[in-house]
């Protein structure tokens, strides 16, 4: 089976018009991000995304530290070519395999990070690499020429970045063309639109990915309660999950929820149509199949400008739904 294939950036990257997102199928060291991962479930999801023609699989290094590349490498086997991978850098991890929780875009981690990615993918070359963050105590033009040379030596097909201002893409770009730029991006958050970012990408011929299409969940309104998330549960540790916030944003969900159902769709289908019919491609995370199926199927839905517009006055650009990071994190953007 085949899904609309798009170009991603104007470099010769092309891609299903929607991925899929592994972060989740591993945990974060002893804790889970999203609930009690499955390795059996996982792998299984990976397989019946490439069958339904969802071959573009999206991980970084910092996922387990290391556990998700790993888990892909597994997924994969035998099958390296039929897959798009796309993996990231740039959170410092340590030879103990600890991440120190710094960002580190110098020449040499670059270099040090490439070869332990292929390692763990078990690969020869990763087709498209992103700095995950900016290392704001490194010109990022000293990062992307590193990467740039990496391109050079056939270990990574295209560049991309992640959480980067409409200024550093730039700057970035004129060192390495940019293929793709990751960010947060849902109905719940579009800080990139307001910031321009998605301009500036559109006018540079660079493709935006949108990573937690879903709002990590929310939009998908199977959280109707903060007690629905387990204990160690990632997203606790989130202002828009937390109780100032909580109860306004499950409000919204509703809303979305009666306008999926005029369309006998379901909110997470409508979230994902929303965000394609923007030109932009989702990789919503999931480790299953059931989900992974109906997200797929939501590539193929096609909004008419009036659902465009309902939906964007249930959530007009700028509502306030809360901060997507806790103070830490949120320090760590480039905006
Ligand atoms: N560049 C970055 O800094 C960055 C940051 C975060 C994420 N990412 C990438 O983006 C990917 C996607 O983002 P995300 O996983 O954070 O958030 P997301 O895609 O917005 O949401 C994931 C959550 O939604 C649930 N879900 C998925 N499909 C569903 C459906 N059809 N119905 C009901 N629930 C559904 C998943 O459940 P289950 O887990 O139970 O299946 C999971 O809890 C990640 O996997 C990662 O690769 C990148």
């Amino acid at each position: 089976m085949k899904l609309n294939q798009v170009k991603l950036g104007n470099q010769g990257l092309i891609v299903p018009n929607i991925g899929l997102g592994c972060m989740g199928m591993t945990g974060f060291g002893d804790a889970d991000m999203y609930g009690k991962t499955d390795e059996k479930e996982a792998i299984a999801t990976i397989h019946r995304s490439l069958e339904l023609g969802g071959n573009f699989l999206d991980t970084a290094d910092l996922y387990g530290p290391f556990k998700n590349e790993q888990l892909i490498a597994k997924a994969i086997e035998g099958n390296r070519n039929k897959y798009i991978i796309a993996t990231k850098f740039g959170w410092e991890i340590d030879d103990n395999d600890q991440v120190t929780w710094k960002i580190n875009g110098t020449k040499e981690y670059v270099k040090k990070s490439i070869e332990r990615s292929l390692k763990n993918l078990k690969t020869d070359y990763i087709d498209l690499y992103y700095m995950h963050r900016l290392d704001k105590n490194v010109p990022v033009e000293e990062t992307v020429g590193a990467m740039g040379d990496l391109v050079k030596e056939g270990k990574i097909g295209y560049i991309g970045l992640s959480e980067v201002s409409s200024e550093t893409v730039k700057k970035a770009h004129a060192v390495h063309p940019i293929s793709a730029v990751q960010s947060e991006f849902s109905l719940f958050e579009r800080t990139v639109e307001e910031k321009g970012v998605i301009k500036t990408l559109n006018e540079l011929g660079i493709g935006f990915v949108a990573y937690s299409p879903l709002g990590r969940g929310f939009l998908s309104g199977q959280i109707r309660s903060i007690d629905d998330l387990p204990e160690n549960d990632f997203r606790r540790g989130i202002p828009r999950f937390q109780e100032q916030y909580f109860h306004k944003n499950i409000e919204l969900v509703e809303a979305i929820e009666n306008l999926a159902q005029e369309k006998n769709i379901t909110s997470s289908q409508l979230a994902l149509a929303w965000i394609i019919s923007k030109g932009i491609l989702p990789i919503p995370g999931t480790k299953r199949r059931k989900y992974l199926e109906k997200n797929i199927e939501a590539s193929k839905i096609v909004l008419s400008e009036s659902d465009i517009q309902k939906l964007e006055s249930i959530v007009p650009l700028g509502t306030d739904t809360g901060a997507p990071y806790d103070e830490f994190s949120m320090g760590l953007l480039d905006y």
